[in-house]
């Protein structure tokens, strides 16, 4: 593996112009798995709250849910911890540790746990002093961090950005533990928050993040509901110019959790979730409970072909091509001169309404000259079939819900 360190150095020694990327060979297509923040938080009453507390027992019956209901099969195979994992002091050797009553075996037997069914480990730490909950941070640690997460058999590094004392040391240790975590020799994804924090403090260089960071997030956490949805979704669109170029394999931009099969999203909102996070590029990283999920959400999480649309070789990040009456088009330019198209109603009042999808406002790479197949995929699967290459096919959007279209 070439790492960032060694990367720069060969940069710096021949004076190449540009930037080397993080170059770990991971996250060629956008991360999949499961994350336990938006649904489990930070519980640790594990005796009141014995099967929705942070423990290895949650982590165990999820990773056993993974694979025998179909989300491994379907992609979905990083397992990952976030805060509240960790015991409130290090060790006596400044080692991390989990906390002992939850994670009564620690991380490494959890890991085997995961891997043993063909799944990989995440875990949560922070940049700062202390973790976004008020757990130790990796603050002067970085590298003993990094290579204890190595040991443990960890596969992906989400780095949270809460308790930094300054911009400059916050930058530094997102560029330490990235060079840190390469050191270690072993492939560990490496997830920030890098922009999400300094964006407040000053213009976020994405050339630079995308160098050092496998994924990224932008912006607040998302909650389970649509006003959070929408807030993403229209940050996502409004920063586009800048967010969009700094895509591609090996560096997402995290428009965070999936958080289908929850309790605020209608079925309508749930299809524009799946939807704008497979035209978006973005990890898919569920946060439901998979013991406990409906039949439909699940359907919607597993769609193939909508998966497909996300994980596109192509690596290209969807973007919003038009916003007029209450209707939003967003593209997503597909490998071998395809397309993916979604159309959103935003009107939230009345049924469904009708919007004219017209080839001459989309991408004008499309390969198709003469005939153009169209493939309706969400919410239901409807082949449209053959059009020529002026197509203008009327679709019918509900409030708040998405059509989503494949253009071959
Ligand atoms: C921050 C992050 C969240 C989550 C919490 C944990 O708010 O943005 O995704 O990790 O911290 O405390």
């Amino acid at each position: 593996m070439l790492g960032v360190w060694w990367a720069l150095a060969a940069g710096a020694l021949l004076c190449l112009p540009g930037a080397p990327g993080l170059n770990n060979g991971l996250a060629l297509s956008p991360p999949m798995g499961w994350l336990h923040w938006e649904r489990f938080m930070c519980e640790t009453d594990c005796e009141k709250n014995p099967s929705s507390c942070i423990s290895e027992q949650l982590f165990m019956q999820m990773a056993d849910m993974m694979v025998s209901n179909g989300w491994l099969k379907a992609g979905y195979k990083y397992l990952c911890i976030d805060d509240c994992w960790l015991a409130t002091e290090r060790d006596d050797n400044n080692r991390l540790q989990a906390d002992p009553t939850r994670f009564p075996g620690g991380i490494k037997k959890l890991a085997d746990y995961v891997h043993a069914r063909g799944l990989l480990l995440g875990i949560y730490q922070d940049v700062g002093k202390q973790t976004c909950a008020g757990y130790p941070g990796s603050l002067g640690f970085y590298e003993l961090d990094a290579q204890t997460f190595a040991d443990w058999g960890v596969d992906l590094l989400k780095f949270d950005g809460c308790n930094y004392e300054s911009l400059e040391q916050l930058e530094d240790g997102y560029r330490r533990m990235s060079i840190a975590l390469n050191h270690t020799g072993r492939h560990i994804l490496y997830s920030c928050e890098w922009p999400l924090y300094a964006r407040h403090l000053s213009k976020v260089n994405y050339t630079e993040v995308a160098e050092y960071c496998n994924s990224w997030r932008n912006f607040d956490d998302i909650q389970d509901s649509w006003t959070s949805l929408k807030y993403v979704i229209d940050f996502t669109a409004a920063f586009q110019d800048q967010l969009v170029p700094a895509a591609g394999p090996g560096a997402w931009n995290d428009p965070d959790m999936l958080v289908i099969g929850n309790f605020g999203l209608s079925w309508a909102q749930e299809v524009t979730q799946m939807a704008l996070w497979s035209i978006m590029a973005a990890p898919l990283l569920m946060s439901n409970d998979l013991r406990n999920i409906n039949p439909r959400s699940q359907a919607l999480l597993q769609n193939q072909e909508v998966i497909a649309i996300n994980q596109d070789s192509l690596g290209a990040q969807g973007y919003r091509v038009l916003k007029a009456n209450s209707f939003e088009l967003w593209e997503k330019p597909l490998a071998g001169g395809s397309l993916a198209v979604s159309v959103t109603n935003r009107q939230e009042i009345g049924g469904a309404r009708e919007f004219l999808l017209s080839r001459s406002d989309l991408w004008k790479g499309l390969a198709c000259k003469e005939k153009c197949y169209l493939t309706q995929l969400l919410p239901t699967r409807y082949e449209y079939g053959s059009f020529n290459a002026s197509f203008c096919l009327p679709l019918s959007v509900n409030p708040s819900s998405t059509v989503l279209v494949r253009v071959d």
